[in-house]
């Protein structure tokens, strides 16, 4: 009885089929506990022999059905489990698919726009030197301009550089100089990238963001090609419905100079914090490009004349999907993402 107790108690404790095969052996093996135990019985008196011998067969049938009964649970089970993994109305996991970020496609919404008027797409460096951030752009080391550019230095104190020569580039226009210098007129160029300015960062305001800049320079181009590609730009991306306007404004590098507001497209020009309560956002810098940035290049500006623009992209995207913070761009929440 011991035997049988131990046996049933140790098959229901076992896991798997290997570990049945070895109790059947450790029991009723060859020279298996319970196999031993029947050889003892010649030692019983012989008139209780036929009752000990059947009980000891009682016990071996018990422990044998015991183990095959829980073989073939264990079969039964796998057989299961095989049927599962190929079961084809199983909902399967969807993965989840990534898509472009809204920046990169008003990117690409600009860059078509332009291509279709004839301009190429060029990129430049963002780590950039003074002489094409600035000097190139009629901005002389003194020039009070450059307060206004919040400029952010790399630290040059280590190498052979002059401290303030290697700047964050503060505007797309440091790939005029690289443009012009390597292409001659006629030239059609869009360059959008990352700029970076000392700034504090608000609503409408980022210390690295991203613009569009371009310039045509070819011969005869007056300021009403200026206005007219400005004008069809923003109707193109906006709507044409969007209402733009021009102001006076002074950047060395060009002259005249302006800049382009347009409606507000977050509260409809009715004025919040996006646009200051003003209900326009000033949406562009542009003008005709100064003589002295052509001769600096290598231009002659008794031939020929030619514009250039910086928009800011980021701004173009908060106002095209009317976010009203510019910090959401490059918040990597899922769920702002998602909705693009
Ligand atoms: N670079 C100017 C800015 O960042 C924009 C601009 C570009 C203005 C070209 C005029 C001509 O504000």
């Amino acid at each position: 009885m011991q035997i049988k107790n131990s046996a049933l108690s140790l098959v229901i404790d076992a896991i798997n089929q290997k570990e049945l095969e070895e109790l059947r052996l450790q029991f009723l093996g060859r020279s298996g506990k319970l196999t031993l135990a029947i050889k003892e019985i010649v030692k019983v008196p012989i008139e209780k022999r036929p009752e000990v011998g059947q009980l000891a067969n009682e016990v071996k049938r018990a422990i044998e059905e015991a183990i095959e009964q829980k073989i073939s649970n264990f079969k039964f089970q796998i057989s299961n489990q095989k049927k599962e993994s190929i079961d084809k109305t199983t909902p399967g996991i969807k993965p989840k698919i990534g898509h472009p970020h809204p920046m990169t496609l008003a990117l690409y919404d600009v860059v078509e726009i332009f291509k279709k008027i004839g301009f190429q797409t060029a990129d430049g460096p963002e780590i950039e030197t003074d002489y094409y951030n600035f000097e190139i752009l009629n901005i002389p080391k003194d020039h009070p301009a450059r307060d206004a550019q919040q400029t952010l230095y790399i630290d040059t104190r280590d190498s052979k550089t002059n401290p303030g020569e290697i700047i964050l580039r503060t505007h797309g226009s440091n790939m005029q100089g690289r443009i012009m210098k390597k292409i001659d007129h006629p030239v059609r160029a869009i360059y959008p990238g990352k700029v970076f300015r000392y700034e504090q960062v608000d609503a409408s305001h980022g210390f690295e963001f991203w613009q569009l800049e371009g310039l045509a320079v070819d011969k005869n181009l007056t300021m009403t090609n200026l206005l007219g590609t400005m004008s069809y730009a923003l109707k193109e991306f906006f709507g044409l419905d969007t209402q733009v306007k021009f102001v006076c404004h002074n950047f060395p590098f060009v002259e005249p100079g302006a800049e382009a507001y347009m409606s507000c497209t977050v509260c409809k020009g009715k004025g919040c914090s996006f646009c200051k309560q003003l209900g326009w956002v000033e949406i562009l810098g542009c003008g005709m490009i100064h003589r002295n940035v052509l001769k600096a290049v290598g231009y002659d500006p008794q031939k020929v004349s030619g514009f250039a623009w910086g928009m800011g992209l980021s701004r173009m995207i908060i106002l095209r999907y009317q976010m009203d913070d510019l910090r959401l761009l490059t918040n990597p929440d899922l769920r702002i993402l998602e909705q693009f």
